[in-house]
């Protein structure tokens, strides 16, 4: 979603903001904009585009200013356009705000305040918010912060905001309700931002702000304090362990290939510490307490949006083969709304990267409500996902900043791979097969650096099919998961309509589209599932489709009926997915780039998705 950064300190604040919006690009790309406190008053810039054209325009002025904040739009209310583009401002021009989030009821307020003389600028709910601010703080002796806080209790929605004033030139005024800001505490300076990235060059100390509070920085300190009970609350000040080398592009033309590749290390990264080999079990320290009775339940949910939910759909189908629970996977947007049958005997395990996605957040306050135990499977430590499940576990994947989501899928697969024999090892899953998958696990790293160095190979495939209009992707059981994700990856970053389907499923309707230019992708591993798939693909070729395979057993008949073959290295089923993902990665990121589309920030689309 949108980007947030706040400075408040002695440096020059525009650079600092600049490059923080540069880091939060991925949230959010329609437009940025920045406002600057300094002696002369509020000064706003701002305009449609990229961070690069705003610090352009920026270049060409001589603001200066030592507080200030920014704002990267993913736009939800109003087309992106310079007025659209935050920050805004009352009609006086003497207070600001940036905002992540919706304002539900702004045609409400909107209209009450129109009644009051008050003119908008823009079409956003984000302006009903600053006005709001703005009336309540000129007819009362309010200050700022107590008129944000004040217009807060009359708005229904999320938000995530930070005010600045004209007229108290050293404050910064934050609030959060459903859409992340943490504080990141320096040497007699304080930042804010939507998620670490831009603070951790300046301050690793952060304090990750909860729903329903709000902090008031000035040059002297902070106070935060719960928005409708207004009382002070004490929050722990944590430390941030990433580098910053895990959120640069490390040589790479893309953040996309660079997560792509740190794929040799990230996966073993997910397993370090918790695959337990001499005794074939996985050990994973975050569910410790809660172990029984995740191993007593009766059932349990899997929840996800995107790619998260890909990965969880590969964990459904390991749960209950080697670990015998009941397990259904849902859309987290579905789940919310729904009235699924879940009780206190059922455990509700949402899956994330960023820890953030609303849908996902409100899948779990759903399950609370039903008395379910929730599991958060997060990448990114401290998120709302991590803090509000019962118990988690880390992917530990590091840092992924391009927008499609791609090293964060392996460790989210891995992670059910650990917890899967961790479970069944308890039930139903035998010494001998454990040790089998134990060991395809533990030497996952070489195999997936032998499928990297195929890149030129895929990119031959990409050449071959770049300027394709459709593409199809077949997968059975554990690898119909992967045919979604490879075909979610293309349609994301290269605009080609592409769809997944269970191989057996295409006679149901997807064969009426099979002709000579449609490239289908199957997945083919020498598994139970073979002698099926081949005559998938003998379907395919009877309406001269063409056949890109990834198998791990090229067989004669196999080869004779591909177009073209991927091969990678044979390994256990249960590792097979994550291999099968990466070639299927690298096509879409080959094609995508081919075809000269933006792969790391793809039209429309947003890393974090913390709206509705
Ligand atoms: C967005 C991203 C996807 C991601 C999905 C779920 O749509 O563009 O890449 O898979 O959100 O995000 P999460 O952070 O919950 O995994």
């Amino acid at each position: 979603m949108c980007g947030i950064v706040g400075y408040l300190g002695d440096k020059d604040a525009i650079p600092i903001l600049i490059n923080g919006l540069k880091r939060l690009e991925y949230r959010g790309y329609d437009s940025a904009g920045v406002a600057i406190v300094n002696s002369d008053g509020l000064h706003v810039v701002k305009r449609k585009g990229k961070v690069k054209e705003l610090k352009c325009e920026l270049e060409d002025t001589v603001l200066r200013g030592s507080i200030g904040m920014g704002h990267t739009r993913w736009a939800t209310h109003g087309i992106p356009s310079d007025l659209n583009a935050h920050p805004h401002m009352d009609m006086a021009g003497r207070i600001s705000i940036v905002h992540n989030g919706i304002i539900e009821n702004y045609d409400l307020l909107k209209t009450v305040l129109e009644k009051d003389g008050i003119i908008f600028q823009s079409d956003t709910d984000t302006e009903v918010l600053v006005q709001l601010i703005s009336k309540i703080y000129s007819s009362s002796k309010m200050t700022v912060a107590e008129a944000v806080q004040e217009a807060l209790r009359e708005v229904v929605g999320t938000y995530g905001i930070v005010v600045v004033s004209a007229d108290e030139p050293d404050t910064l005024v934050v609030a959060r309700l459903g859409s992340p800001l943490l504080l990141g505490i320096g040497e007699d300076e304080y930042f804010v931002a939507s998620d670490a990235s831009p603070i951790i060059e300046h301050t690793r100390n952060v304090v990750y702000l909860d729903d329903g509070e709000m902090a008031i920085i000035t040059r002297k300190g902070y106070k935060i304090i719960r928005i409708r009970e207004n009382h002070v609350i004490h929050k722990v000040v944590e430390r941030i362990e990433f580098n910053l080398e895990e959120i640069e592009k490390g040589g790479f033309p893309h953040f996309m290939l660079k997560e792509i590749h740190d794929q040799t290390h990230s996966i073993t990264d997910t397993f370090r510490g918790r695959l337990l080999l001499d005794t074939c079990r996985a050990h994973l320290g975050g569910i410790r307490d809660y172990l029984d009775h995740i191993l007593n339940a009766k059932q349990c949910y899997i929840t996800a949006c995107g790619t998260s939910w890909h990965a969880s759909l590969i964990g459904g189908y390991l749960l209950e083969e080697y670990a015998r629970i009941k397990t259904r996977v849902e859309y987290a947007s579905e789940f919310r709304y729904r009235n699924a049958v879940v009780d206190p005997d059922t455990v509700l395990i949402a899956v994330s990267q960023s820890g953030e996605t609303a849908d996902t957040l409100a899948a779990i306050r759903k399950g609370k409500e039903y008395g379910a135990l929730t599991v958060g499977i997060c990448n990114v430590v401290g998120s709302t996902i991590a803090r509000e499940t019962d118990c988690g576990i880390y992917t530990h994947a590091g840092p992924e900043i391009g927008v499609a989501s791609t090293k964060a899928f392996t460790s989210q697969v891995a992670v059910f791979l650990l917890l899967t024999l961790q479970i069944g090892r308890e039930h139903a899953l035998k010494e001998k097969e454990a040790e089998k998958i134990c060991s395809a696990m533990a030497n996952i790293s070489d195999h997936v650096k032998t499928v990297m160095d195929m890149s030129d190979e895929i990119l031959e495939v990409a050449y071959a099919y770049k300027d394709k209009h459709n593409f199809l992707y077949l997968g059975r059981g554990l690898n119909f998961p992967v045919a979604l994700e490879g075909a979610l990856k293309l349609k994301e970053i290269s605009y080609i309509h592409a769809e997944g389907y269970p191989a057996a499923e295409m006679k149901h309707g997807p064969i009426a589209l099979i002709d000579e230019n449609m490239p289908v992708v199957v997945l083919a591993p020498r598994d139970r599932t073979y002698d099926k798939v081949l005559s998938n693909i003998q379907e395919i070729k009877a309406r001269k489709g063409k056949v890109i395979s990834v198998t791990d057993a090229p067989t004669k008949q196999l080869i004779s009926l591909s177009d073209h073959i991927i091969t990678v290295p044979k390994v256990h089923r249960v590792v097979f997915p994550i291999l099968a993902t990466i070639p299927l990665q690298l096509l879409a990121y080959h094609i995508a780039v081919l075809r000269g589309c933006n792969v790391d920030q793809p039209r429309n689309l947003a890393k974090s998705v913390t709206v509705e």
